[in-house]
């Protein structure tokens, strides 16, 4: 198994793709520590099917947003588990509209939920990670990450700036056994782009090449590639996983 006895966190992981990077995981041994806002069905359900797969799992409920409550995370599960060798910076919201419209609460929300909260988990990591000397680090950033989106002003820099967090991470804890890869997903069937409407849908469909949107667990392939000794010399990257949507 890939991940035998190692240790993950992955944040906003109930549902979705930070979900199916834990399945993933769970599947080659590794045991799951998983975040999310709250404790509700959905989190359970997940902590569940993770159980059955004959690992560890323990759900912390938290705002990854919030500095001093990522940090109590770290440690608990570092208290928990005894040990962290991957950390998946997977918590990510929406607030789409035109720039001229949107608010400064929405542009500051979706800085805080995607970008502060990977610098947040990164920083609560790295001394753990320094002292044994190993850890990789997986950021979910997007393709508008890369090229930009209309109506998509504060997710898009959100998600550029992820890129950025993960190249300076990568050059900073290089010489400390530490990666840090970005993954940035093209269009992916996920509750996120189930809230677009038809039309956007369509839209976005035709200008994929592989004419169809990507499922979650073709995300978390890459992530597990990302995760384990399959990708020892890969540090600074962004992987696309976007069916060659430009
Ligand atoms: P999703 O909306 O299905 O799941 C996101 C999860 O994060 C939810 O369980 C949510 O409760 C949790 N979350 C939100 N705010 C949080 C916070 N402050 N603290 C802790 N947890 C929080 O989204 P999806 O599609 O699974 O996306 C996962 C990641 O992948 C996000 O970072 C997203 O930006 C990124 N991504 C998704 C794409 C897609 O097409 N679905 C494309 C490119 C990137």
């Amino acid at each position: 198994m890939l991940l035998e006895k190692k240790v993950a966190l992955i944040t906003g992981a109930a549902r979705g793709i930070g979900k199916q990077i834990a399945l993933a995981f769970a599947r080659e041994g590794a045991n799951i520590a998983f975040t999310d806002l709250e404790a509700n069905e959905q989190s359970q359900q997940t902590a569940d099917e993770i159980k059955a797969l004959g690992v560890d799992v323990r759900f912390y409920a938290g705002n990854a947003a919030d500095f001093d409550a990522a940090h109590q995370v770290v440690e608990q599960v570092l208290a928990d588990f005894g040990h962290l060798d991957i950390l998946v910076n997977n918590a990510g919201i929406t607030r789409d509209t035109l720039l001229m419209r949107m608010t400064e609460q929405q542009w500051d929300q979706v800085i805080q939920v995607n970008l502060k909260s990977a610098f947040n988990f990164t920083h609560a990591v790295t001394p753990a990670m320094m002292r044994q000397r190993s850890g990789s680090i997986i950021s979910l950033s997007s393709v508008v990450g890369i090229n930009g989106n209309a109506g998509q002003a504060n997710y898009a820099a959100s998600k550029a700036g992820i890129i950025a967090l993960t190249k300076s991470v990568a050059k900073e804890l290089g010489s400390r056994g530490i990666r840090a890869n970005a993954i940035a997903p093209g269009f992916i069937l996920t509750d996120m782009t189930k809230a677009l409407s038809e039309d956007t849908l369509k839209q976005f469909v035709s200008m994929i090449p592989m004419r169809r949107g990507g499922e979650p667990e073709e995300v978390a392939k890459v992530a597990l590639f990302l995760a384990c000794d399959l990708s020892s010399y890969v540090s600074g990257q962004v992987i696309q996983v976007n069916g060659a949507m430009a």
